[in-house]
């Protein structure tokens, strides 16, 4: 096989495919090589397995960087518009969910059979190369040269799309970094983002019997505040409001939640002891929250016979805890279970209309590997789509 190409793109994910695509069709021979044996395999599980492949709210607002600026001009020239029009080209049957977010109404297979359909368009090629254990990349004479367990490929240009170290069990790595950094580049700290939260041994001693629970309520840290459910687990909580809020959090720091969003707890607390004196704390909490959340708070932190026997002054710090529960996380469950990574290769070293380093000609980082992390909700492939495409045009 012929080993010389116009690039080499590191990473067969969705960012890689996105890239790979659309230097083909402008032209270019690309290789494109992954450790795996199959292409998008986070594509294929995402979603429940429907793959939430772009959203409709998409705004720069809604990613994580250091920079906030960085993300906005491949998100301007590679819209959520752009990708729902290919798939509307492929016919591929969708929906909206919820809050914008488009799913496959059959199978994410559809989307990655879409992205090979894609590579195959030409007027140029993709050479597809999986199961390569990647040995080296070596820069020389403006031409990079990575070699693998089965062969060495050379082109003038090197696009990495190697994603984060999120989900190691699927193959996920850290080699981005570790390249970037050979070339100078430096990393924000990489975190596990869109993950659960673990609890501290005393909040767990109320949460773990609750796990299973969910509600809706707003989670917030800082400024950022998410209004969706929430779930109690045996570890702590998850749910998509914790996972949109563990992106913000900071180890050490606290979220606050308001368990019933919408309604003044003291206010609702005060009016039933008045008008269900002789009702005990747990049937009026079940009036407005599930019954085994309810049972859980009156039988720990909000003790009490009947409402009449409670002092106002009880009732007002019992309606606060849960309007403004400050709830301290121990950690969060790890690369094992975070959706993405967030941090990654710093932005200040990449060009924002093509992905190219500004220090190394021909190097290109896309994708989650670099320093741009989207909400819940196919913001995420959205900036692979995005990051992949205006990198592609560059080649
Ligand atoms: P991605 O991880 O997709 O691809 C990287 C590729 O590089 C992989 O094929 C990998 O095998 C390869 N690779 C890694 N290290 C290598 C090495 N050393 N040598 C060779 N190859 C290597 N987002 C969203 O918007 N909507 C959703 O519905 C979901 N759902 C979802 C579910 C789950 C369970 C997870 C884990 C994640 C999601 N996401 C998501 C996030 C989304 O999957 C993620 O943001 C993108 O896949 C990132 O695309 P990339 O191409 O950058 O990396």
């Amino acid at each position: 096989m012929n080993d010389s190409h116009d690039a080499i793109i590191l990473g067969a994910g969705a960012a890689g495919l996105m890239c790979a695509l659309t230097a083909a069709q402008r032209g270019r021979r690309v290789a494109l090589v992954d450790h795996a044996e199959a292409v998008g395999k986070k594509i294929l599980i995402s979603g429940g397995g429907r793959c939430n492949f772009t959203n409709l709210e998409t705004v720069p607002e809604r990613f994580l960087s250091a920079n906030r600026h960085f993300h906005k001009s491949a998100l301007s020239r590679y819209t959520q518009g752009d990708f729902i029009a290919m798939v509307e080209r492929h016919r591929i049957p969708y929906h909206e969910k919820t809050l914008g977010q488009l799913f496959c109404d059959d199978s994410a297979k559809r989307i990655v059979r879409m992205l090979l359909d894609e590579c195959r368009a030409g007027p140029g090629s993709v050479d597809i190369r999986l199961s390569h254990r990647i040995t080296d990349v070596a820069h020389a004479d403006a031409a990079f040269r990575v070699t693998t367990d089965k062969g060495s490929l050379s082109a003038p240009a090197l696009v990495v799309a190697t994603g984060g170290p999120s989900i190691p069990k699927m193959g996920a790595t850290g080699f981005a970094y570790d390249l970037a950094r050979r070339f100078g580049l430096t990393i924000v700290d990489p975190r596990p983002a869109l993950v659960p939260l673990t609890a501290r041994p005393d909040d767990l001693a109320l949460m773990r019997p609750l796990s299973g629970v969910s509600l809706d309520a707003v989670a917030a840290c800082g400024k950022t505040a998410f209004r969706e459910n929430i779930l109690f687990t045996h570890r702590g909580l998850s749910g998509p409001a914790i996972l949109q809020i563990s992106s913000y959090w900071q180890p050490g720091g606290a979220i606050t939640l308001d368990l019933l969003p919408g309604t003044d707890a003291t206010a609702f607390l005060l009016d039933r002891k008045a008008s269900r004196p002789k009702a005990g704390m747990k049937s009026v909490l079940s009036e407005i929250l599930p019954s085994r959340l309810a049972q859980a708070l009156a039988d720990g932190p909000f003790p009490g016979e009947a409402m009449a026997a409670m002092p106002d002054k009880a009732l007002r710090k019992a309606g606060d805890a849960l309007n403004r529960w400050r709830f301290e996380p121990a950690g969060t469950e790890g690369y094992a279970k975070a959706e993405v990574t967030a941090g990654g290769v710093d932005t200040r070293g990449l060009s924002s209309q093509t992905m190219e380093t500004r220090d190394v000609p021909g190097l290109f980082f896309i994708g989650e590997s670099v320093d741009v992390t989207g909400w819940l909700g196919g913001y995420n492939f959205q900036w692979a789509w995005s990051s992949g495409w205006s990198a592609g045009q560059a080649l």
